[in-house]
């Protein structure tokens, strides 16, 4: 039902899955000895969070956040909001914060010089998905699943107007579902 609205599979479970498997196991080597605070940016990042930590073999604490700079825009306003705060103090934590995809870089910039401000030990960035051709500020991810064209992709977490996050793949919407909205 869902898959009537996506014009081509970008990335197949299959693919999610190895990348996955192979971005744990080098957070694995790159943290022994250490016990990082897991920080997912929800929502879109929360099925990619908990797949990650599965191949993480560390101690780790996780944590959520909600921050907003789109709402159900296209483009982000570019003033971030925090919807949902951590209960989890950062203080001389090495935080590794887990996100779904990078566009602009606005959310991730924010957070960055928050959790900084918060005195966290050390900061990286896992994302699933990174789009650098949109990026406004000169943030690069620790660690990328894949760099993807930029196109309108839903699934896997990501959503268009809530909907397709659960979608098990990682695909292209359709035009004439979002063009509506275009104008
Ligand atoms: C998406 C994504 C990032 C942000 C990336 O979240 O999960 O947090 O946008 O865009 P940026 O690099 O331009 O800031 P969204 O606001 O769509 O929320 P969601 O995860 O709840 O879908």
């Amino acid at each position: 039902m869902l898959e009537k609205d996506i014009k081509k599979i970008l990335v197949t479970e299959e693919e999610i899955s190895e990348r996955i498997k192979s971005l744990g196991q080098a957070i694995t080597e790159d943290y022994a000895g250490k016990e990082p605070l897991v920080i997912c940016i929800l929502k879109g990042a929360a099925f990619f969070m908990t797949d990650l930590v599965r191949y993480m073999d560390l101690k780790v604490d996780i944590d959520f956040m909600d921050v907003d700079s789109y709402g159900d825009a296209f483009e982000t306003s570019g003033d971030v909001k925090i919807v949902k705060d951590l209960s989890t103090s950062v203080a001389n934590r090495d935080v590794i914060i887990v996100e779904d995809i990078i566009d602009t870089g606005t959310t991730l910039h924010y957070l960055v010089d928050l959790l900084k401000y918060r005195q966290a030990n050390s900061i990286k960035i896992v994302t699933l998905l990174d789009k650098p051709d949109r990026r406004r500020f000169g943030l690069t991810p620790d660690y990328i699943g894949l760099e993807v064209p930029n196109e309108f992709v839903v699934g896997y977490g990501l959503d268009y107007l809530q909907r397709y996050r659960n979608l098990p793949y990682i695909g292209v919407l359709k035009e004439e579902i979002y063009k509506e909205n275009l104008s």
